[in-house]
């Protein structure tokens, strides 16, 4: 029996154990958005670590260095985990897992079938927020490597990274990771691979490998006409209302084909090759499916696949998320807000620029602005941006995750790109030198973010199965 087969063993005899690890570390509400949650936080890091010791690595907490202020006041961050085996081997490749143990809010009333945070097991698939976004993920490297190390040794050094804060930004990582990379940190030394599994396959029967992200950029309108809400009934038809200077703004960012209207905003992104636009035609993506899981009435591009992947992966889209402000609760409040505060956010694709965006999006809603011709008070801001990242599919790392995908799966993997971000994706390969390699193991209906979020059991194990074959495959390659 081959090691790895030996290893593939342990992975499905262990399973119950690796579904209570993860049903563990469901249990603790790591929400980065609940800036009251930071125990929790800090709780779910030592729970990280306590299993990374467990498998004999040496780990530290390290604080970000910054500090973090949430309106006005300074808040706590997460520890970063930093994690590498005690005894590592020089003659083996290094490899740089990143990971989040941060999750997205949820609460029951949301519409959950089940407790959010009480991992539950229903036809083969583990309820839970943060089951496959992203904790199933980091349990399954660390159910990979605990089966290599049964059954002798890991044959690559595995080293972590695992932040509390990516679903609220990456908050202190990346000022982390360049202040390491200025102290020359052996931290970040020697390492030869990276490798992240944080998104997830097209559909749910074909596995995938990503080679691309796309960026994302906030935006805020923040539009005061008094300095406190009003009765519409005495302040109707007296002030000029901030909800509607907003809801104005804001209905002028798309049009109802979503694109975009901030003038020049296309003039980076790249032109679509005959190379690019052959890639899309061998990619298993089934929109009637997609869209019926969703429960939407129709696509942009219903009738083009090819169009529809290319609007997530390779075109820029603009969101609106909220309305701070707004009642929205149910029935009837004759109010009319004193402020509103609009939220939106543009995905952005090689090779447009953050500053770049940012200065034609405030531009734009200067410009609009005039035209509204409103005296109320107006701030627009972009507190926040993360990079786009792309990589090479062919590079020897996205290679070796190929290969183990055909291992595991004996399917070649669809290679495609995300239309989602991770932030600090481009940061990592610049304070490494390295291409970063994106493994999905979740599927695109596990409701990452979304209600009655899951990863199937069976994702979950074979995920592992993939890691540990990429173990393999990076430890055989040829210099
Ligand atoms: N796991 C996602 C990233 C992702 C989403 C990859 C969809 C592929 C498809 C990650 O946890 C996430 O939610 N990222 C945020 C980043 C944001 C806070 C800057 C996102 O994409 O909205
Ligand atoms: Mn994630
Ligand atoms: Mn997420």
């Amino acid at each position: 029996m081959t090691v790895l087969s030996q290893v593939f063993e342990h992975i499905d005899q262990n399973k119950d154990a690796h579904i209570k690890s993860l049903s563990d570390a469901v249990a603790i509400p790591s929400v980065s958005a609940w800036v009251t949650h930071r125990g929790h936080s800090l709780k779910c890091a030592q729970f990280f670590s306590d299993r990374l010791q467990a498998l004999g690595f040496s780990t530290e907490l390290r604080s970000p260095p910054i500090q973090h202020k949430v309106e006005g006041q300074i808040v706590e961050l997460p520890p970063v985990i930093l994690a590498r085996s005690a005894n590592e081997d020089p003659s083996k490749k290094t490899l740089l897992i990143y990971g989040h143990i941060d999750v997205q809010p949820a609460e029951k009333s949301d519409g959950w079938n089940t407790e959010p945070f009480d991992l539950t097991e229903r036809d083969g698939k583990l309820f839970g927020r943060g089951a496959t976004d992203d904790k199933g993920p980091v349990l399954a490297w660390t159910n990979a490597i605990e089966a290599f190390q049964k059954v002798g040794n890991n044959p690559v050094n595995a080293r972590f990274i695992l932040e509390g804060m990516e679903e609220s930004g990456s908050v202190g990582l990346e000022e982390l990771l360049n202040d390491m990379k200025a102290k020359k940190d052996s931290f970040l030394q020697g390492i030869d691979y990276c490798v992240i599994s944080d998104s997830y396959w097209l559909g749910d029967t074909r596995p995938c490998i990503a080679y691309g992200l796309r960026g994302a950029i906030y935006f805020l309108i923040e539009i005061e006409c008094a300095n406190q809400d009003l009765h519409s009934g005495c302040c109707g038809s007296l002030v000029h209302e901030a909800m509607s200077d907003l809801v104005w703004m804001l209905s002028q960012l798309t049009d109802v084909q979503g694109e975009i209207l901030v003038p020049g905003i296309m003039e980076k992104v790249r032109a679509l090759s005959k190379e690019e636009a052959a890639t899309y035609q061998g990619i298993d993506f089934d929109i009637p499916k997609r869209r019926t899981e969703m429960g939407a009435p129709m696509f942009i591009h219903e009738k083009d696949p090819a169009r529809t992947l290319q609007g997530i992966w390779r075109y820029p889209c603009l969101s609106i998320h909220g309305i701070e402000g707004a009642f929205s609760e149910k029935g009837f409040k004759t109010v009319i807000p004193g402020k509103a505060v609009g939220k939106f956010s543009i995905r952005t694709v090689p090779d447009m620029t953050s500053e770049d965006t940012q200065k034609k999006v405030l531009d734009y809603l200067n410009d609009l602005w005039k035209k509204r011709g409103s005296p109320n008070r107006a701030v627009f801001s972009s507190p926040d941006a993360g990079n786009w990242y792309y990589a090479d599919p062919n590079s020897p790392n996205y290679m070796a995750a190929r290969r183990a995908m055909q291992t595991v799966y004996n399917v070649a993997p669809n290679l495609i790109r995300e239309g989602g971000s991770i932030p600090i994706t481009l940061v990592l390969s610049e304070c490494t030198g390295k291409d970063v390699c994106l493994l999905p193991i979740g599927c695109s209906n596990d409701g990452a973010h979304s209600q009655n979020e899951k990863i199937n059991v069976d994702n979950y194990v074979m995920g592992a199965k993939v890691m540990a074959a990429y173990m393999q495959e990076l430890s055989d390659i040829k210099p």
